[in-house]
């Protein structure tokens, strides 16, 4: 059956992998990609599907209330997979009220734009991607299940649980159909590199340090963002209304550990002497507030919906490591301009 979907985010990281796999897999459905290309947002992610018959970009703003009624007037979506957002955790201790306005106001708008102009509602879907970080950190053992409360320790992490309760509000309230899930540390190819494994592949590539906040023990469970798009996929066609999924790799790692086996990769691929790039490797000041652990359980959704992640670390690390190499041109665009003044000045501080 076709549909038309709006994807917002669509030109970021998770947002083009999702983008790629909808155009591909539903060649009936139109996939619609709102996007305000902010620093984040990159079109060079979507070259291979730019010209698909089912693939239509908009660039627009999710803080513009009015152009999204404009836009729900015009086009009569039947589901929306919302990911535009505001994502670095560093930023929004730097600069929380843009995240208070894209995620929180920016998704209010969406909510409303959608309600509005949705009829009954019938066979439509709100589906909100959201993260593992509204439930705060964990010890040494445990793990977030769907029921854990929220306890969200930073401005971005508050921003998406203030979000999250927003989107189930409407569910309560006006028995609006959305679905929700929360999903770990993502990595994999077209990653910004603000985050930490692009960021230390291109530091390593050119031989900069590598700062490790704190004494690097923290811990994330580490997901190849091309299974998280196919969970979105998943969830968005057979979650049930009103439900929320975690989405997880079962991959924990220390960032010290990861950071380790990704230089023994990098020197590998670069023709280093093997732990040559160790060097590189500084502790530094380390982020306020720093979740000391996350952790996912994602039983739910393999019992209920039959997913499961696709890759070992190891091999999705090795990949992502070669994509970069190999992708230098891509890097070198979105390094470019104010994102290289940026950088600096985020480590001036450390
Ligand atoms: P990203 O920063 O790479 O991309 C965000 C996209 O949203 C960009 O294309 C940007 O241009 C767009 N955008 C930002 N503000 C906008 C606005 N006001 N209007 C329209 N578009 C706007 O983010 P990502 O890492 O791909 O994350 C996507 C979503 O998934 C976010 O909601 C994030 O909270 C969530 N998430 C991310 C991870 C992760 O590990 N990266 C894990 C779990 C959940
Ligand atoms: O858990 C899901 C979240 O994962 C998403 O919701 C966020 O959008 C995404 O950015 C990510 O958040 P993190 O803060 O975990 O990701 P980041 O890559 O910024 O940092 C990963 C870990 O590495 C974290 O413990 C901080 C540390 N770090 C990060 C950077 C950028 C360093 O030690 N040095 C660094 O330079």
């Amino acid at each position: 059956m076709s549909k038309r979907i709006l994807i917002t985010g669509g030109a970021g990281f998770i947002g083009s992998h999702l983008v790629k796999l909808m155009v591909n897999k539903y060649p009936d459905y139109t996939i619609f990609n709102l996007d305000a290309l902010t620093y984040a947002g990159n079109l060079e992610n979507l070259t291979s599907v730019e010209k698909a018959p089912n693939y239509k970009f908009i660039k627009g703003d999710i803080n513009d209330a009015p152009f999204l009624e404009e836009l729900f007037k015009t086009h009569d979506f039947d589901g929306v997979i919302h990911l535009a957002a505001e994502s670095h955790v560093d930023r929004s201790i730097k600069d929380p009220l843009s995240f208070i306005k894209t995620n929180i106001v920016g998704t209010l708008n969406l909510l409303h734009a959608a309600k509005n102009n949705w009829g009954d509602f019938a066979g439509k879907r709100f589906y909100h991607v959201s993260t593992d970080e509204v439930y705060g950190t964990l010890g040494e053992t445990g793990l977030f299940t769907e029921e854990t409360s929220y306890d969200p320790r930073s401005p971005y992490s508050a921003s998406k649980a203030s979000s999250d309760h927003l989107v189930r509000a409407y569910y309560h309230t006006f028995d609006f159909p959305i679905v929700i899930s929360n999903c770990s540390n993502n990595y994999g190819p077209y990653q910004f590199p603000e985050k930490l494994l692009p960021l230390f592949i291109n530091n390593i590539k050119q031989n900069k340090e590598l700062p490790v906040y704190g004494d690097g023990k923290y811990t994330r469970d580490w997901l190849w963002v091309e299974d998280h798009a196919r969970a979105i996929d998943v969830i968005y066609h057979e979650g049930k209304n009103g439900e929320t999924y975690n989405i997880g790799g079962h991959n924990e790692w220390k960032n010290i550990d990861i950071i380790n086996l990704l230089i023994k990769i990098m020197d590998e691929l670069l023709g280093r002497e093997a732990g040559t790039s160790n060097a590189l490797i500084k502790y530094v000041t380390d982020r306020p507030g720093h979740d000391r652990r996350y952790a996912i359980d994602a039983q739910k959704l393999q019992d209920e919906l039959g997913w499961v992640p696709s890759l070992q670390m190891e091999e999705g690390l090795r990949l992502t490591a070669e994509w970069y190499l190999a992708n230098s041109e891509w890097m070198d665009n979105v390094t470019s301009g104010s994102y290289q003044k940026y950088y600096d000045n985020q480590y001036a501080d450390r």
